[in-house]
């Protein structure tokens, strides 16, 4: 195949760059939102110990699989596999991602909304005076307006760092956020393990217990560890397609895939604990939801000195993490209009955040005035939730790996992995391995198996 040129495309101006944007994109609410939710609904240490290998099996070589795809196509999601493999239906991969950016921007929004109405309650003093956490998060959450609001301000920002462009809005926000993001959970972490009585948590979060493995949880696993990568639906083909060709992409694939894990253990370190602090070490009784975060840590900031200061530094965090991550969704969909649809970055960030915007509503209030509306149980929350992270993004990885695998091929994979050779490493071919041979076997089997044997719900 022949080299595409990469004209005078908009890109990452440094190696630093690079790495904040994409760590910046992985690290989000699925680290301190998601990851202990869905560890606790899923058996713990167990969870936890398919969830790193998942991250290191097939989480780096689907990293490194988009950031050759966009590289070098130098297109957006949907047109890099039209570059890449023009007249066959590999587009639809691309399609797929776009839908997939939709669903999660969805509810993503309604999550970081809530973390705003948090910060405010911290920023008050009020959020160590609640003496329901539970109740408060119930009310809160299904009430009409306030969080509607809030989600609106999260698309709002999310959309001005976006139009704003790749350096001089993703790469300078995310270049000083990151750094602050990860001092700030170091505080918040010190100063969490430091609180007693919260050695039971540790204990659950480490010490597997296999007796609560199904297919389902194996699928939970793999879909958090795509969702906190960012891989399946596109995020880093675009982001890849920004990538100047100098950079090394296993390290910074390495690099963001570390990066990421580490926080989730640390989020995971300030949450569950925590969780055992409060529900007398029932996990069971305490059935979690979405709120979990929310219901759970107003009672640790309560109870420690400073709490209020604590509390305003974890929802600021929270919201950080957040917005690195919203923006890179949504350039997804902007780059995919823009070079797609030959729009402006104005208009098409405009059109992509409005409509993203329209459906984010009904999954927020489908805590209050649409809970009723329901399919296989689930709210719109939590089927935009289940489906993106679980099923839309574990077959989009696995298109993507059988795409470069098969299609691609190992001659163009290397290339752009090596920099046309300049690069040298015995891991290279590893890697190539895991994508063509693994990787694929590996999320099939669980997907169809989740699908077919199991059940999705
Ligand atoms: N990785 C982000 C997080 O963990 C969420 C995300 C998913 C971002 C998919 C982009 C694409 O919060």
């Amino acid at each position: 195949m022949a080299n595409i040129p990469s004209g005078n495309r908009d890109s990452f101006t440094s190696k630093f760059g690079v790495i904040a944007a994409a760590a910046g994109s992985a690290v989000g609410l699925g680290n301190i939102w998601r990851f202990p939710l869905v560890t606790t609904q899923n058996g713990g240490g167990a969870f936890l110990l398919l969830y790193f290998g998942f991250i290191i099996l097939i989480g780096i070589p689907v990293i490194m699989s988009e950031f050759s795809i966009g590289r070098r196509a130098q297109a957006n999601a949907l047109g890099a596999f039209k570059k890449l493999a023009p007249k066959t239906p590999w587009f639809l991969v691309g399609s797929l991602g776009i839908v997939t950016a939709f669903a999660i921007l969805a509810f993503y929004s309604t999550v970081a909304g809530w973390t705003l109405e948090y910060l405010l309650e911290a920023l008050t003093g009020r959020v160590i005076h609640i003496d329901d956490t539970a109740q408060n998060f119930a009310e809160f959450s299904a009430d009409p307006v306030r969080p509607v609001v809030w989600q609106l301000l999260v698309m709002a920002l999310t959309g001005g760092i976006v139009f704003a462009g790749i350096q001089k809005g993703i790469e300078k926000f995310t270049k000083i956020l990151m750094p602050l993001l990860v001092i700030l959970i170091g505080l918040v972490v010190i100063r969490s393990v430091t609180l007693p009585g919260a050695g039971e948590g540790v204990k659950y979060l480490f010490i597997p217990d296999w007796s609560a493995v199904n297919f389902k949880t194996v699928l939970m696993a793999l879909g958090q560890a795509a969702f906190s990568l960012s891989i399946g639906m596109g995020t880093l083909i675009t982001y890849g397609s920004y990538i100047q060709k100098e950079n090394h992409l296993l390290n910074t694939a390495s690099t963001v895939a570390f990066t990421d894990t580490l926080i989730a253990i640390l989020a995971s370190l300030m949450v569950v604990p925590a969780i055992f602090a409060f529900s007398a070490g029932n996990i069971e009784q305490m059935s979690p939801g979405p709120g979990l975060v929310f219901e759970v840590l107003p009672n640790v900031f309560r109870a420690m000195p400073g709490g209020v200061i604590f509390a305003a530094v974890f929802f600021f965090l929270l919201f950080v993490a957040a917005l690195t991550s919203t923006i890179s969704v949504l350039e997804v969909v902007v780059a995919y209009l823009k070079e797609e649809l030959n729009m402006s970055r104005g208009k098409a960030t405009l059109i992509a955040s409005v409509s993203i915007t329209v459906l984010g509503v009904l999954a927020t209030l489908s805590f209050g005035p649409l809970a009723h509306i329901k399919l296989f149980g689930m709210t719109i929350f939590d089927i935009l939730n289940f489906s993106s992270a679980n099923i839309m993004l574990t077959f989009g990885a696995l298109f993507i790996v059988i795409f470069v695998g098969w299609k691609l091929g190992k001659s163009n994979f290397l290339d752009e992995i090596s920099n046309k050779g300049e690069l040298q490493s015995r891991l290279f071919k590893v890697v190539f391995f895991i994508i063509r041979y693994i990787a694929p076997v590996a999320i099939g089997i669980i997907a169809v198996a989740a699908l077919f044997i199991q059940g999705i719900t």
